[in-house]
């Protein structure tokens, strides 16, 4: 039995019917869709449309309905074409021919926007705490690595000597970011659709603002005909997670770099490494490959998403029954991979001698310009000096430090004797102390910062 079989004498092929059907991935609405429906009963109470009785009914066996999805004990049968038909086809049997009133004034159309919003609202809280939780351990890692450090590189050539925990950080900041954005997804996601019908409006005088309120959103849409169609907050919430799977991709690409042997500067925990069929040695870093993969399935879901949408036209057409897949499997893809990437990060071992034989002198090379430039040059002409200084080392086999003061005052007469108290890392590390920057007093600060923001997320 179809919802719309009154104008058909013919039954849909089979074939048509399965592709048509959406019940196989929009039965995970199925506690948005009883609690929607039972608000929009009352409405239709205060409305004047349903009597007390009939909507005491209607919500009774709309309750009994939500209690058989928590224990799925919902039978659900081969004619439900999607999860709206199923309620109604189960309230019918509940409470008799009064369900048939449930859908006045109402079309699946805003009923499942307004469930589909409904989902993304609570899942985002969801997603944000599993950020939470991997961000806290990017933190704890920061905190227990204060002193320790390593080369910093761009274009992944070493650059400059950093702090480790630095390194941690500049992970959490993306993933607070992330939360930030989410937040605000899910605050543009609260605005009602339930009230649109099928694209016209409903000629019924719901309190809409009411209806709002009661199924916690905002407010409710201004636009029917906008407010069928409207999908940004599932592009909006895709590409927010195509982004969070952006900077685990990061993350792991770098920590896949410094697991090699090349780099050797981490060493994956068994619990979170894997080995190979074939070569005995190797322990694989796959879970941090597949956060690297998983990133490109998640740009796939919104870039999916944004082409099903551009050529619609005004208002609702089946195309948009594409939208849920996407979301529900970003969604899931975070909610796995977060909490492994998690344990991956806590469990690593750390080789800090590696990392400090890696700071090679050459890495001092904008200390050693900074300090021409404290003696007075200009920094272009201090830069300049400095790379002859570079060089001739480096002609000559040599590490910058190991430059004789005659070599470095044949370059230039304003190297002196101090020039090689400068090539202590950690004093490197120590003078880059504006905020935001890598010197442990700065460091100190940014994670007071980043604690702050933890516990604002509680
Ligand atoms: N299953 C449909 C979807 O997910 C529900 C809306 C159907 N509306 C309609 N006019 N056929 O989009």
């Amino acid at each position: 039995m179809t919802l719309w079989g009154g104008r058909f004498s013919g039954k849909l092929d089979p074939q048509a019917w399965a592709l048509n059907a959406s019940l196989p991935f929009d039965r995970r609405l199925a506690l948005q869709d009883a609690r929607g429906s039972l608000a929009w009963a009352k409405a239709l109470q205060g409305a004047g449309v349903l009597t007390q009785a009939e909507c005491d009914s209607i919500c009774k066996g709309l309750e009994k309905i939500g209690h058989e999805f928590e224990e799925k004990s919902f039978i659900f049968q081969e004619s439900d074409e999607d999860i709206h038909t199923a309620v109604e086809r189960r309230l019918g049997e509940l409470i008799g021919p009064a369900a048939g009133k449930l859908h006045t004034g109402r079309s699946r159309n805003d009923q499942v926007a307004t469930d589909f919003r409904m989902w993304v609202m609570e899942a985002i809280p969801a997603l944000m705490q599993a950020i939470t939780s991997l961000q806290e351990v990017l933190l704890k890692r920061a905190e227990a690595d204060e002193d320790t450090l390593l080369p910093g590189y761009t274009h992944l050539q070493r650059a400059q000597p950093i702090l480790l925990a630095h390194w941690w950080l500049s992970h959490f900041w993306p993933l607070q970011r992330d939360k930030e954005r989410l937040a605000q997804v899910r605050e543009r996601t609260s605005v009602l659709p339930l009230g649109s019908g099928a694209l016209a409006g409903t000629s019924f005088p719901v309190d809409r603002e009411a209806l709002a309120k009661r199924l916690g959103f905002t407010q409710a849409s201004t636009n029917s005909l906008d407010s069928v169609s409207d999908r940004d907050f599932a592009a909006e919430f895709l590409f927010g997670a195509a982004l969070t799977g952006s900077h685990l991709s990061r993350l792991a690409e770098q920590v896949i770099l410094f697991c090699t042997a090349e780099f050797g500067y981490f060493e994956l925990s068994d619990s979170f490494s894997t080995g190979s069929s074939l070569m005995p040695q190797k322990k694989n870093p796959d879970v941090f490959e597949l956060a690297r993969g998983k990133a490109g399935s998640l740009l796939g879901h919104l870039t999916g998403l944004m082409a099903t949408l551009k050529g619609l036209p005004s208002t609702y057409d089946k195309d948009l029954q594409e939208d849920k897949v996407p979301v529900f499997q970003a969604f899931d893809t975070l909610m796995a991979l977060l909490p492994v990437l998690g344990g991956a990060l806590q469990s690593l071992t750390i080789h800090v001698e590696r990392m400090q034989a890696a700071i090679d002198p050459a890495m001092l090379a904008t200390d050693l310009a900074d300090y021409l430039v404290r003696k007075g040059l200009p920094f272009r002409q201090a830069h300049t000096l400095t790379g002859q200084a570079v060089q001739r080392a480096a002609l000559q086999g040599k590490a910058l430090n190991q430059l004789s003061l005659a070599e470095f005052q044949s370059i230039d007469k304003h190297f002196e004797e101090d020039v090689f108290r400068l090539f202590e890392p950690r004093s490197s590390v120590a003078r880059r102390n504006a905020l935001g920057g890598t010197a442990p007093e700065a460091v100190r600060k940014q994670i007071k910062q980043a604690r702050r923001k933890m516990q604002m997320s509680e």
